[in-house]
C-alpha cells in the first residue's frame, strides 16, 4: 500500500513520562519489590511513534495535550528537538500530564500502567482544526490510549478526505466500536491485544493468521501484527506473509511496537510497499529492543544500516 499524498505523517494520540523501574521480577499482589535502576524518559505511544517517524526523517505533526507542568513543558521541548511540529501540541491547566509507571524485568518484559491525564481532555473540535494536516499527509497514525470517541473522530476526519490510516490498538479493549475497524486502512496490535480483540489464543504464526481474518472480517484492509521476537505477520485480501525478525539480545522491550508503528508509517510514507515497509519496520524496531527506555532506545538514523535506509 502507498499514498500518493505528501511524506507527511500526523500522529493523533497521548504523551506520557515514563517512569521506568528496572526489577527482578514483576510483583506479587501487596508486594514491595527493590528495583535495581531508574529511568524517567518521554513516552506514550502516539509520541513515541511520531518520534521514531522523525528520527526517520519523516515530517511529522502531533496532536496531543499536555498539563501546564513541568512534565507537559518537557514534553513539547522534547518533541520540538526531533524537528515534530507543535503547533497542534495543546494544553490545558485543568489535568496532570499523562505519566506511565513501567517495570521492566532482567528479560526485558514491561508491565506499563498509564494516566492518560490531560491528554484525555483533547476535544474533537480541536481535531477538526487539524483536518487540512491530515489531509495533506500520507497517513494518519493513531492509538487508543487517548478517549476512544476522540481516536474515532480523528479516523472519520482522515476518512473524509481521503487520507489513509494506521491504528495500533492499543492499550487493548475487548470491545471496540465496529466503525473503527471500518475505518482503519492497516491495523497494527501485537500478539496480546490481538488475543484480547479476537479471544483467540496466539501462540504461533499460524493461530495469528487465523485471529488477523477474524480481525479482517470486521471491515479492516489490512492486519499486521507485531510478534516480538517472530516479526510480524501482514494479511490482507492479497494473502499472508510473515515478516522473520533477527536474532537478538534483548535489553528492554518498552516502545519498541511504537519504534515499528513508527517506522512502518515512515517507510509507508515515503511509497514503499507493505511489505518492504514492514521489513524495515521490524529491523528498526529489533535495534531499539537492545538499549535501555522508550524513546531513547530510537535509533537514529546514523545507527540504522544503510540497507535499511536505503530507498
Ligand atoms: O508503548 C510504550 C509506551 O506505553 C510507553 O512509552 C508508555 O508511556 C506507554 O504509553
Amino acid at each position: 500500500m502507498s499514498s500518493n499524498k505528501s511524506g507527511q505523517i500526523t500522529v493523533v494520540g497521548a504523551n506520557m513520562i515514563d517512569l521506568i523501574a528496572y526489577v527482578p521480577r514483576f510483583l506479587n499482589v501487596g508486594e514491595t519489590l527493590h528495583g535495581t535502576e531508574f529511568q524517567m524518559g518521554y513516552g506514550g505511544k502516539g509520541a513515541n511513534q511520531a518520534v521514531m517517524a522523525a528520527k526517520l526523517g519523516s515530517k511529522v505533526v502531533m496532536v496531543t495535550k499536555i498539563g501546564e507542568d513541568v512534565f507537559g513543558s518537557g514534553t513539547r521541548e522534547n518533541l520540538e528537538k526531533y524537528g515534530i511540529d507543535t503547533t497542534f501540541v495543546l494544553s490545558t491547566s485543568k489535568a496532570f500530564s499523562g505519566v506511565a509507571p513501567i517495570a521492566v524485568v532482567p528479560e526485558g518484559q514491561n508491565e506499563i500502567v498509564i494516566v492518560s491525564g490531560a491528554n484525555n481532555l483533547l476535544t474533537t473540535s480541536e481535531i477538526d482544526a487539524v483536518r487540512d494536516q491530515i489531509a495533506k499527509s500520507a497517513y494518519l497514525v493513531c492509538q487508543l490510549e487517548i478517549d476512544l470517541a476522540l481516536t474515532l473522530h480523528a479516523l472519520r476526519v482522515a476518512r473524509s478526505v481521503g487520507t489513509p490510516t494506521i491504528l495500533n490498538p492499543a492499550p487493548a479493549v475487548e470491545s471496540l466500536p465496529p466503525e473503527i475497524y471500518e475505518l482503519t486502512d492497516i491495523f497494527c496490535p501485537n500478539e496480546t491485544e490481538t488475543a484480547i480483540l479476537t479471544g483467540l489464543k496466539i501462540d504461533s504464526v499460524a493461530s495469528a493468521e487465523i485471529a488477523a481474518h477474524e480481525l479482517l472480517s470486521r471491515g479492516v484492509k489490512t492486519v499486521l501484527i507485531t510478534l516480538g521476537e517472530n516479526g510480524c505477520l501482514i494479511v490482507n485480501s492479497e494473502g499472508a506473509i510473515h515478516i522473520p525478525a533477527d536474532k537478538v539480545k534483548v535489553v528492554d522491550t518498552t516502545g519498541a511496537g511504537d519504534a515499528f508503528v513508527g517506522a512502518l508509517a515512515h517507510f509507508l510514507a515515503l511509497g514503499l510497499t507493505l511489505k518492504n515497509a514492514a521489513t524495515r519496520a521490524v529491523k528498526v524496531a529489533s535495534i531499539s529492543v537492545q538499549g535501555k527506555g522508550t524513546q531513547s532506545s530510537f535509533p537514529e538514523r546514523s545507527a540504522i544500516p544503510a540497507e535499511i535506509l536505503a530507498t
